[in-house]
């Protein structure tokens, strides 16, 4: 069903790849608050180490800078331009912790959302929860596609790992209160107060199992 807010925006969700992380990195660094936005190093430590995990929202609508959201055109033939994006890492943890959180472990079966960021621009619009519905999707499929490896040597298993999922369960994340909603209607479940501590308010941990 198409959303009423997203359904006349020409979206188009793909892998983020390398030369688009800093645009993901001028996004994050506008849209987090300072001590929440992810440091350029770790996107593109991310976008390295996990890049099926990094997944672009992308539109061909161009804005007209003097008019705002009311003056839009669409411009096929242009380059489209990233409006939003999903990033995670692997760990073997089955909750997420700071240390969970700090380095991609590519044996591990649980997907930890770093980031869910939309531009805001094109905020209140739906556009994050359909990036999140789109998001399991694309989990979904590449947990389901056994590797085909001939090889045995370990830099083929992770190319393995980097076009394939098997073996991942769950996805995490962590959330203040009122965007608990948002992922609940992604299909997330409320697991209840998380162990991390960062700023004032607390965090709720969500997890989504595949
Ligand atoms: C949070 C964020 C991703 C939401 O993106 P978005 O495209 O505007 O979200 P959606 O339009 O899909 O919102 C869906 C619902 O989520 C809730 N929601 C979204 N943003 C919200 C906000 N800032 N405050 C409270 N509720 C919010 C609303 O219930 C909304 O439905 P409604 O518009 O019908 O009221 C975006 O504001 C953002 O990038 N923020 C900065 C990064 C961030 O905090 N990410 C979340 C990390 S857990």
């Amino acid at each position: 069903m198409t959303n009423p807010r997203t359904g006349n925006l020409s979206l188009e969700y793909r892998l983020v790849p390398a030369e688009d992380v800093l645009k993901a990195y001028t996004i994050e660094s506008a849209e987090y608050p300072e001590s929440e936005a992810a440091s350029l190093e770790n996107l593109v430590y991310r976008q390295q180490v996990a890049p099926l995990l990094f997944l672009g929202c992308y539109t061909h609508e161009q804005k007209d800078a003097d008019n705002n959201n009311s003056n839009n055109m669409y411009n096929d033939e242009a380059a489209p331009t990233l409006i939003g994006y999903i990033v995670s890492t692997l760990s073997s943890d089955t909750s997420l912790t700071h240390s969970s959180m700090s380095t991609h472990d590519p044996q591990g079966s649980s997907v930890c959302i770093h980031s869910v960021c939309v531009t805001s621009a094109y905020q209140r619009r739906g556009i994050a929860i359909a990036m999140v519905k789109e998001y399991l999707k694309h989990l979904q499929q590449h947990v389901h596609i056994p590797a085909i490896s001939t090889s045995s040597d370990d830099s083929q298993e992770l190319a393995d790992r980097n076009t394939n999922l098997v073996g991942v369960k769950r996805v995490l994340l962590i959330a203040h209160n009122e965007l608990i909603g948002l992922y609940a209607r992604a299909g997330f479940e409320l697991v209840g107060q998380s162990a991390v501590e960062h700023g004032p308010d607390p965090w709720y941990e969500m997890i989504y199992r595949l």
